[in-house]
């Protein structure tokens, strides 16, 4: 399998065509001392063989919908149930396991950049309509990975992609990603039901709770307390409504890591961003450096429409027509 890699003057960042998977992103701190980091395993091997999320491009629709089934124009779909009773990432056989086309590209904007792209016939893991899929990995000269999505269908479906890379900015393989601090420009988040395993529909105010990360603060700080939302998950797994949501580009958060110093901010024209504590790394799976993955071993960003969003009217619209084209931008700045 080979490994493509974007370069510019300080990082380098490696993926291959399964999945799209990011396998590494190398970033100095401010003393020029480099780290990978993402969680990931030191060999394409393994990389093949180990967890498929790793810094894998998600869809057709990233994260949950409640029992697989959603509804369009009065037609109803059921799609597989991977997930207990729910429909997660896409699938058995999501995106993150699929070869993608991949060919470098070259456009102003960026030092190097690559196209992944991807046809889904209509019928796939029975989602309606055939899709075409096209992904931009694009660096810039001030360390932004872009990831530009677009995609079009044959006929209405559901849609919604991201990429699931777990962040420890004082380099993978190096124990918890616990003490790292996170701001995120969101008032509101979206409880989970335990019922449901996912969204209960609501929105509700981080004001009082451990979710308020308007004002910087380590995760682990959020995920010691009792609450109820952190208790479920150990940790947090849930997805957060970014404000003052418009389709333009905006700064959702930053991830900071008090150790290296090393600072991840994330923008994008997303409503939402899932935050994930990854409880359910148990130090079982052995990653870089030969170290066992344990519990937040990184931090998921993942930029999206909220989770099962095809099912509640009032959350983002996650229907895509076939006169329409979806679009969606993340960047992972690197300071
Ligand atoms: C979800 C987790 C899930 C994980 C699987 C995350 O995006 O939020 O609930 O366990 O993906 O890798």
């Amino acid at each position: 399998m080979q490994v493509y890699t974007l370069k510019n003057k300080s990082i380098e960042i490696d993926f291959i065509a399964r999945g799209g998977q990011i396998i590494s992103i190398k970033v100095p701190d401010a003393k020029g001392n480099v780290a990978d980091v993402v969680v990931g395993y030191d060999t394409i091997e393994e990389t093949l063989n180990g967890d498929a999320y790793f810094g894998a491009l998600c869809g057709r629709y990233a994260n949950r919908i409640v029992n697989g089934e959603f509804e369009i124009e009065g037609e109803k779909f059921q799609l597989d149930c991977n997930n207990e009773t729910n429909h997660l990432h896409g699938g058995v056989d999501g995106f993150n396991q699929r070869n993608w086309n991949v060919s470098a590209v070259d456009l102003d904007r960026y030092v190097q950049a690559y196209q992944l792209s991807l046809i889904s016939e209509d019928g796939d893991q029975n989602y309606p309509g055939k899709l075409e899929v096209s992904v931009i990995y694009g660096l810039t000269g001030d360390n932004q990975f872009v990831i530009e999505y677009e995609a079009e269908t044959s006929k209405p479906t559901v849609i919604n992609l991201t990429s699931h890379a777990y962040f420890n900015l004082n380099g993978a393989g190096n124990g918890s990603a616990m003490n790292h601090e996170l701001q995120l420009n969101a008032s509101n988040y979206t409880p989970i039901s335990a019922g449901l395993g996912t969204t209960s529909g609501e929105i509700a105010s981080v004001k009082d709770t451990p979710f308020d990360f308007t004002i910087e603060k380590t995760i682990e700080s959020a995920c010691e307390t009792d609450h109820e939302q952190i208790r479920m998950f150990d940790g947090i797994d849930h997805n957060f409504v970014l404000d003052d949501f418009d389709g333009t580009v905006k700064l959702a958060g930053v991830l900071s890591d008090p150790e290296s110093g090393r600072k991840m901010e994330v923008y994008t024209d997303q409503p939402g961003i899932q935050i994930y504590t990854a409880a359910h790394f148990d130090g079982s799976d052995i990653g870089k450096k030969g170290a066992p993955i344990v519990q937040c071993a990184g931090i998921a960003m993942e930029t999206q429409i909220f989770p099962n969003s095809p099912n509640y009217e009032h959350f983002p619209n996650a229907i895509l027509k076939p006169d329409e084209k979806y679009k969606h931008v993340c960047i992972y700045k690197f300071c």
